[in-house]
């Protein structure tokens, strides 16, 4: 499926460091683990997964196989940084909506990784001819909705306590939107 505007692979310079960016494949299962079981608790929390659980991880690339989700992953020498996510809807009431979710090792953030993945999870949006993104965070994770805010997604709706966060209290869940008829372009 080609679902981004640049052919992939493509490499770019972040920090001073080559960074490839290519599509997620059946393949990377045990790249795509290792990745994800790297990265601290809190960066997985509030995923729909559990990413220690061999199963969900095998559904989650399922998805990937099946185009309801597609996925762009960052590559620095080979060693998985970072990936956006578009999880698309087949009913057709919601099929021009799809969910980001994206993760840029620690290591790596604020160098820009995170907005060239979500550049790219909205070329792939593009050419699948989404009309609006959606993403969710709980109210306390500031950063991320800061980073929302930065790419240009507004908050759509706050529901109040859907979230229990990793000590147990209750969160407003916060949903955040970015529609076609804003420029889809960073
Ligand atoms: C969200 C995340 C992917 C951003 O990745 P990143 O590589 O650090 O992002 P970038 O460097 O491209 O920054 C994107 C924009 O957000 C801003 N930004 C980055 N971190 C920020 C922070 N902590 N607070 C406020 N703004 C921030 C940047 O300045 C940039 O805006 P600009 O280009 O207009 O200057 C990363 O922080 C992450 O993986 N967080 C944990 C997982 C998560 O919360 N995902 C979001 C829910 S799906």
């Amino acid at each position: 499926m080609s679902t981004t505007a640049k052919t992939y692979p493509w490499a770019a310079q972040f920090g001073g460091r080559s960074v490839t960016f290519r599509c997620m494949r059946a393949e990377d299962q045990e790249l795509f683990k290792s990745f994800i079981r790297s990265l601290p608790h809190v960066d997985n929390f509030y995923l729909l997964v559990d990413v220690h659980n061999d199963q969900d991880i095998a559904r989650w690339m399922q998805r990937m196989e099946s185009g309801q989700t597609v996925s762009v992953i960052a590559l620095d020498n080979e060693r998985m940084i970072g990936y956006g996510n578009l999880h698309a809807n087949e009913p057709p009431w919601i099929s021009h909506v799809g969910e980001i979710r994206m993760c840029v090792a620690g290591a790596h953030r604020g160098r820009g990784l995170g907005r060239t993945l979500a550049k790219e999870v909205f070329a792939m949006a593009r050419a699948r001819g989404l009309e609006k993104i959606w993403a969710r965070m709980a109210s306390s994770q500031d950063s991320a909705q800061k980073v929302f805010h930065r790419l240009g997604f507004h908050t759509e709706a706050r529901l109040s306590g859907f979230v229990k966060n990793q000590d147990g209290l209750t969160e407003d869940l916060v949903i955040m939107s970015y529609d076609a008829g804003e420029l889809w372009e960073l």
